[in-house]
Formats: C-alpha cells, structure tokens, sequence
C-alpha cells in the first residue's frame, strides 16, 4: 500500500457522519447502479470515497444490494482500497458485544445473490485466488492504526456471511461455531470476493454490535441498543488515526 492510495469507506448501518452531504456522484456502471451517491469526505486532512452500502435511509436489505455496481462505481472514481465497515454479532467467546475487529477469513452461506463479476455473460472466465480474502496489507494498515489509537481492536477471526435479513436461530450459530466462525453478518459477502475480482484492496472493521443467536441472555435487538455506540465510537477513532497516518 502506498500512501498514493485512494481509499473508499463502504459505510453500513448508522454511520451518519461518514456518508457525507449534498449530491454526490452516481456513475453508471456496467452493473446498473450503487445503493446511493458516492460522497467524497475529509477525515483528518485526507479526501475519501464513501458510499452507504444499504443506500439512503438504509432502505435495501443485505441480499438486495448490488455489491458489484458498488464496488464498481467507487473504482470508477478512482478508488483502489476499500475499508468495508460491518456490523456483526459474536458467534464464539472471542470478543465480546461493544468491542472492534478486523477478521482475517471468511465462509460464506449466502445464496442467490450476483457474486461475481466473472459470470460469462462476456466470455471471461476467471478463478480469482481468495486463499486470503482480506489485503493482508490493509489490514495491517488498520491494525496499526488501532494500536497508535490505543484501541483494543482484534486481530483476526473467521466472520460467517448469512442471507438475511432474518436473523440465525440458536442452531444455525451452534452449526457456524461448529464451522469454525468467530463472528456472523450479512454484508461481507459477496462483497470481499467482488473487490478481489476488480482488483481492489478490501478490508474489514468488524463493528461487534451483538452477542449472537442463543449467545446470553440479553435479546439481540437490546444487545445491539446497548453495545453499537462503543463499537461506533471506537470504530470512528480507527479511522480518525488511520487517516492521520495515511
Ligand atoms: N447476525 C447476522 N448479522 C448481524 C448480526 C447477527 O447476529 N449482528 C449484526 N449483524
């Protein structure tokens, strides 16, 4: 990563700050249209892309997002690293609800959704390398930038992608724990497949909002009541301190 880079933030549930104002951009990409207008922002001095991935007013579930006109339309405008925020619950005793991460792998149950840019609609066929589904680079980047923050922010996990919109019931997170998964949400994929298929650096900053499905004994809405502001604010300051250093 060079300090040449141009990052994108890909915005989830309730970042308002972060989507920015006025109209935006919207390029036309060959698949259709992004969830809203691309913004650019300025955190600590430095321009970035921001997208809100569930569009204005948070209006489309995880399954209806088209990921690939997403990702297309920030690199339309130039972008070539992407930080994926992500609200999740915790699917094992790693970390606890309030807390940050930045995962280091993925499975993937989502179905149905348009996954891949490689299609053969025109004729190429391509088997991107996902071995690795993060930058391992990118990562490092926000790992250090937590560290210099002070932050408490965990270094790796294995985050389960679900369809949604519903949430797990008690025996689908035992089967994802059982699999192998550390924390479950519903956005990370395709997304993190798609960047790699475009070529751009993705990463993902794990917001722990919720303990998951028969996890505690706190119901999840009221988990993710009490616990999103810590993850938001911590989340925030990353950020802040990887943008002063980039
Ligand atoms: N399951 C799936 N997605 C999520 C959760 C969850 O418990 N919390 C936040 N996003």
């Amino acid at each position: 990563m060079t300090t040449n880079s141009k990052f994108a933030v890909m915005v989830g549930s309730g970042f308002p700050s972060l989507v920015g104002e006025g109209e935006g951009q919207q390029p036309t990409t060959r698949f259709g249209e992004a969830s809203a207008a691309v913004h650019t922002i300025t955190l600590e001095g430095c321009a970035l892309l921001s997208l809100a991935r569930h569009g204005d007013g948070h209006s489309i579930p995880p399954h209806a997002i088209n990921y690939r006109a997403n990702l297309a339309a920030l690199q339309a405008l130039g972008a070539d690293s992407v930080i994926a925020l992500c609200t999740v619950g915790v699917v094992s005793d790693l970390r606890q609800s309030g807390e940050i991460a930045v995962p280091d792998q993925i499975i993937d149950y989502t179905w149905g959704r348009a996954h891949t840019i490689f299609d053969g609609s025109d004729g190429v066929v391509e088997h991107i390398e996902f071995t690795e589904p993060f930058s391992a680079d990118l990562r490092r980047a926000l790992l250090l930038a937590a560290a210099a923050a002070s932050l408490d922010c965990h270094d790796g996990g294995v985050y389960a992608a679900t369809q949604g919109p519903r949430l797990e019931t008690a025996a689908e997170v035992d089967r994802l724990e059982r699999d192998g998964a550390d924390y479950v949400g519903m956005t990370a994929m395709p997304e993190a497949a798609i960047a790699r298929e475009l070529g751009l650096r993705y990463a993902c900053l794990a917001l722990i909002v919720n303990r998951a499905a028969g996890r505690g004994d706190t119901p999840i809405h009221a988990d993710v009541a009490s616990n999103t502001a810590s993850a938001r604010a911590q989340s925030m300051k990353l950020l802040q301190q990887f943008f002063k250093q980039a």
